[in-house]
């Protein structure tokens, strides 16, 4: 099973999210959205793993106990592909992200991934994808978003199933996080 860690948004900023998303979906067709009900703050991508790597996930949630994840989206940007010059390959808001986001990341980076990496593969840019270049030849201008600030109080454990018409994320198990 395809599975990833992550920290859902309060459905209060993914309204708000959704209604500053949509003049910009209609201007861009052609740039491949994320749903705004599954954008979402990645902490670790394991790829298809099975339920040993599942069950080391939920033991260390399990055992967390850091508080929400306090945030305040007022920046977009994007990171660069490989591959086709000067275009990117994800459009991305973001903007301050409270500590416990990154211990969580680091956290979660015991567990072996599909590859077999443990350990921090590389650095956490917390950042929440909203759009992704795909085929599309022409580079976007996205404006900062917000300043919305929030507080998420859950971490899940998703599946993910490639479908011909995106991703569909699904939750297999979330934790709170309580102070
Ligand atoms: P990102 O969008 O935050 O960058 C579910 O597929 C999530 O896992 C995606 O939203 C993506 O996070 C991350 N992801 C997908 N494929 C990945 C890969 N090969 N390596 C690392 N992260 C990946």
């Amino acid at each position: 099973m395809r599975v990833f860690i992550a920290l859902p948004l309060p459905t209060d900023v993914i309204s708000k999210l959704s209604l500053w998303l949509e003049p910009l979906r209609c201007r861009h067709p052609n740039l491949r959205w994320v749903r705004p009900d599954q954008i979402h703050l990645t902490l670790r991508f394991l790829g298809d793993v099975g339920q040993a790597e599942i069950d080391h996930a939920e033991r260390i949630l399990d055992s967390n106990r850091s508080g929400p994840v306090e945030f305040i989206l007022s920046r977009s940007g994007t990171f660069s592909g490989r591959g086709r010059e000067g275009l990117p390959s994800v459009y991305w808001v973001g903007g301050e992200w409270g500590p416990e986001a990154a211990e969580l990341a680091d956290s979660l980076s015991l567990i072996r991934d599909d590859r077999g990496r443990v350990g921090r593969v590389k650095s956490f840019h917390p950042h929440l994808t909203i759009a992704r270049q795909g085929r599309y030849n022409e580079k976007v201008r996205i404006p900062d978003p917000g300043p919305w600030k929030g507080a998420i109080d859950r971490v899940v454990i998703y599946s993910s199933l490639l479908t011909r018409s995106g991703p569909e994320h699904s939750e297999l198990c979330s934790f709170r996080l309580s102070t």
